[in-house]
């Protein structure tokens, strides 16, 4: 049976990454969950599979070098699929330092404890070890308003935030083992991404929730900075592709062909809304444009992402599959659905770090 090491898969993309495994894999496939569970990272989404026989959650920091080569020494790890970071712009502008630490000290952390466990004397690798590194399309820094201009895996790194700066730096120690100790892994580099269990900090969780809520909708600047959307099981597929089909020591890029401004999101979301709460519900009155409040904008904002997912689509065969306007659907109900959810994750620190950001605007 094989054994995937998930670290950071109490949060939005890895429990997502989870849950799509083990529907498409059952119980051909072992899963070890290694989260620190820090603000982001909550148990509740992975209640439905947390007693099946072939899932371990650890509680353990990726920094813990002792705690991570315990897991390795423990268990025959097969596969590495490495999500846990502090993945939060904003925040990464207010405390860039343990960006530092998780995203690249707890890469470092990962990297060694896999070659220590897997290399052999004579440094090659067994067969079938595989380490993927998820990254972002942040890395790449910020294309211009160019409906022609995208990313590709040869587009030089230029990060701009604390938060890509980090993640670049991750990405470039992978690169180092690659080259170096010739470590069997993968980066693949993705847009956005929504869908179920995201962490309403992030655009369209917050607006979603903030709609229902009658509450203002912040948009920074001038709306018009454009993010490339991917429905997060897109995602989970397209990881698990390229982990199982695509070249090692190759980068991907995943995107979902669905370039958006801000704005138009805010618009889709409100219209969404209106056409699936039913006829009476007292919420239909204000869910309006009125909610729309501009906001100071983000300190060095990126203008424009956009992923040419050309490599992916032709090597492995993997492209966007869910359509916008079906995936948003999808969202939206998911949350119709989970206000429970909801009111947990925005209760104590969430609450606090919400109104440290945007006050009573
Ligand atoms: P998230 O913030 O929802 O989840 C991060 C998870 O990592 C949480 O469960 C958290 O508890 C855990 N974690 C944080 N620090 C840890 C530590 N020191 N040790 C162990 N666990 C720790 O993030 P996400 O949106 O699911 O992103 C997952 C990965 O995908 C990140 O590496 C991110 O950079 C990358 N990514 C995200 C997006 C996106 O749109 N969300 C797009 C491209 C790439
Ligand atoms: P976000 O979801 O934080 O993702 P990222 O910064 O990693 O792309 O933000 C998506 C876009 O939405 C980004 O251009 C910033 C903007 N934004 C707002 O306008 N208002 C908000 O309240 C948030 C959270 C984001």
């Amino acid at each position: 049976m094989r054994t995937y090491l998930v670290t950071g898969g109490a949060g939005f993309i890895g429990s997502n990454y989870i849950h799509y495994m083990l529907r498409k894999y059952g119980d051909a496939i072992r899963i070890i969950n290694v989260d620190a569970l820090t603000y982001a990272g909550n148990l509740e989404n992975l209640k439905d599979i947390e007693n099946l026989p072939n899932y371990t959650f650890v509680r353990a920091n990726i920094c813990d070098k002792e705690a991570i080569s315990r897991i390795f020494a423990e268990n025959d790890i097969d596969r590495v699929v490495h999500f846990a970071a502090e993945s939060h712009v904003d925040r990464s502008i207010k405390n860039p330092e343990v960006f530092v630490q998780t995203n690249v000290l707890g890469t470092a952390v990962m990297l060694n404890c896999a070659r220590a466990a897997w290399e052999r004397e004579d440094g090659t690798y067994p067969e079938g070890k595989k380490f993927l590194h998820v990254s972002t399309d942040e890395v790449y820094g910020s294309l211009p308003d160019d409906e022609n201009a995208f990313f590709y895996e040869t587009t030089p790194y230029d990060p701009h935030s604390p938060y890509s700066a980090s993640k670049a730096s991750s990405d470039m120690l992978v690169k180092a083992y690659m080259d170096t100790y010739h470590f069997p892994a993968n980066i693949t580099n993705c847009s956005n991404n929504y869908g179920p269990y995201q962490f309403p900090e992030k655009l369209i969780p917050l607006i979603i929730n903030n709609a229902l809520q009658g509450k203002k909708l912040p948009v920074y600047g001038d709306g018009k900075n454009v993010r490339d959307w991917l429905f997060v099981e897109d995602h989970a597929k397209a990881i698990d592709m390229v982990q199982e089909q695509g070249k090692l020591f190759e980068t991907y890029n995943i995107g979902g062909h669905n370039e958006k401004q801000n704005i138009e999101i805010i618009h889709i979301i409100l219209e969404t809304l209106q056409e699936m709460l039913p006829e009476g519900d007292p919420r239909k009155a204000y869910i309006n444009e009125d909610l729309i409040t501009y906001v100071e904008d983000r300190k060095g904002h990126d203008r424009r992402y956009a992923i040419a997912p050309d490599k992916i689509k032709a090597d492995i065969g993997w492209y966007p599959e869910t359509m916008f306007k079906d995936g948003i659907k999808k969202t939206i109900a998911w949350f119709f659905e989970h206000e429970e959810w909801m009111k947990n994750v925005t209760s104590g620190d969430y609450q606090k770090y919400y109104d440290d950001m945007y006050g009573d605007k």
